[in-house]
């Protein structure tokens, strides 16, 4: 069967990524078939709107989309193109698994390999019924945490655990003193973890798990966590294997998925074939996973592997002096 995917080129570095992306995909047999839709930047030129409907309706119609960075122009008042589709799909769980590879910056060796799942819809991201006094003195933001939304994140850390043979969860909080809501938190992720007896669950306060990650990464396997810790978390977790541009994440819903690199449009380095295509790449691997192409999400991952290990035509951030399409090149070769 032949599976649509929303294909978003984005700004920027976007299309030479997705350039890059799509030429190696296209090695695979993986019977996708690509359906262009605008966002960002140059939406905005072309059809006057940051996220088209017609972009939404693709998405919505196809339930998978594979995304390059966008720009939201700063100023104007226009709302992160990134959160407000997050909000339209409810695309609750983000996903960002953070692994060692060879001949990275990295400088914790090759022992990482966690996921985390951050809360994408509630906590204190949404910074609810924000203030600042009149007379500029005090300053209030909310933060509300739902059962529902709680325990659908937390079932997914668990689901994903059990799916991928991952062995432990790990729910991070702050529950000895933001009692009310890290609280609830909390008492729903135990009562979840209690219906997976074959998945070990752990419990870390969030300012610890910061230095056990630093101290200790290798101890991690799935993170769970909210909203605000787990955007933190996840970014320090991409440090941890070698920056952004290794970097992948998913922003999973009940009806559609979105996949992308974490890194922006690079506007220092757009249109001169700088960019490192491999966040992309491994969002295509998440994606492939998520339709259930495991195989070639693993034959993706490995020729990513070997070309790092073999240092052949990678871009200027890993060191080398490659392009964009040349290293994409040696990726496929690897397949
Ligand atoms: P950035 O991630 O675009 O760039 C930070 C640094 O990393 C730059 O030096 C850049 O050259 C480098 N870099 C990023 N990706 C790279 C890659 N694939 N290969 C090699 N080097 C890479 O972050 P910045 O500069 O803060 O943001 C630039 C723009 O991107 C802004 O307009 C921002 O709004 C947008 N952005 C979009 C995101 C998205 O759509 N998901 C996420 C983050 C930022
Ligand atoms: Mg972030």
């Amino acid at each position: 069967m032949t599976q649509k995917i929303t294909v978003i080129r984005g700004d920027g570095i976007g299309p030479e990524i997705m350039d890059a992306t799509l030429f190696v995909l296209g090695k695979l047999d993986t019977g996708f078939e690509y359906e262009d839709a605008d966002a960002g930047l140059v939406a905005l030129e072309k059809h006057g709107d940051l996220m088209p409907a017609s972009t939404l309706e693709s998405i919505a119609r196809n339930k998978i989309a594979l995304k390059s960075p966008l720009t939201t122009p700063v100023g104007g008042g226009f709302t992160s193109i990134n959160v407000s589709l997050r909000r339209h799909f409810d695309l609750y769980a983000n996903v960002r698994p953070a692994v060692s590879f060879p001949n990275t910056k990295s400088r914790f060796g090759d022992g990482v390999d966690l996921i985390t799942v951050r809360e994408n819809t509630e906590g204190a991201y949404l910074a609810e019924g924000q203030e600042v006094s009149a007379d500029g003195e005090t300053a209030f933001s909310g933060t509300r945490i739902t059962r529902k939304g709680s325990e659908r994140i937390v079932r997914y850390a668990f689901e994903l655990a059990r799916s991928t043979g991952r062995k432990k969860v790990t729910a991070v909080h702050k529950a000895n003193i933001i009692k009310s809501t890290s609280g609830l938190f909390l008492a729903v992720a135990r009562e979840v973890a209690a219906k997976y007896p074959d998945i070990e669950f752990q419990e870390m306060i969030v300012d610890n798990c910061c230095m056990q990650l630093v101290m200790r990464p290798e101890q991690f396997d799935v993170i769970v966590t909210t909203n605000l810790f787990g955007d933190i978390i996840s970014d320090l977790c991409a440090g941890l294997v070698g920056g952004l541009g290794l970097a992948p994440g998913a922003n999973i819903g009940e009806n559609a998925a979105i996949f992308e690199a974490v890194h922006g449009t690079a506007p220092d380095i757009a249109g001169q074939g700088k960019a490192n295509p491999c966040a992309l790449l491994l969002a295509a691997a998440q994606m492939l996973d998520h339709v259930g192409q495991v195989e070639n999400a693993e034959r993706l991952r490995k020729a990513i592997v070997a070309t790092l290990e073999a240092k052949d035509s990678l871009t200027g951030d890993l060191g080398g002096t490659g392009n964009t399409m040349g290293f994409a090149q040696a990726i496929a070769s690897r397949l």
